[in-house]
């Protein structure tokens, strides 16, 4: 189940995701908005954050006129990975190295034809389940040791 967010500078683009996902068979819950109407990102980065958290969604598509600020809410939920991408490199490269289990987008910045490809890419490459990423991710969760982080401090 993949759950789907945006805010007005995002809705648009929300739709033509919408129809690829129908196209394809793929679940998902939308959590708003519902309108190109001027709204606030985090309702939406944090209603997909926490859909993820309590495991309803395995995955979720995040878009604000640039995806920066609903990433950058989403990225404040534990256990959130939330990556912008605006090409299928990073998409994939966000899939294999990071585990990320929500793409943001800028519906401002990619068009509906790469950004389809950008949410083919994500939905469809697996984490590598590498050890040397399985540790980094466990890393981003762990509090930081700034002693190790700046031994000359
Ligand atoms: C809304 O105008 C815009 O600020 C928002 O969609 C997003 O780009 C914020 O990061």
């Amino acid at each position: 189940m993949i759950a789907l967010g945006c805010d007005h500078g995002g809705y648009e683009l929300k739709q033509e995701i919408i129809k690829y996902l129908e196209e394809n068979n793929i679940e998902y819950k939308d959590f708003g908005c519902d309108s190109t109407d001027s709204t606030d990102y985090p309702i939406y980065a944090k209603r997909v954050a926490i859909a993820i958290q309590n495991g309803d969604c395995e995955k979720g598509i995040l878009i604000c006129g640039t995806g920066i600020g609903i990433s950058i809410t989403a990225n404040k939920f534990k256990g959130i990975r939330a990556a912008l991408c605006s090409d299928c490199f990073s998409a994939e490269a966000t899939r294999l190295h990071n585990n990320a289990n929500i793409l943001a987008m800028g519906g401002r910045v990619v068009g509906p034809g790469l950004a389809v490809k950008i949410v083919d890419t994500f939905l469809n490459t697996p984490f590598s389940e590498e050890e040397r990423h399985i540790r980094r991710i466990k890393q981003i969760e762990e509090d930081t040791d700034i002693t190790d982080a700046y031994p000359e401090i």
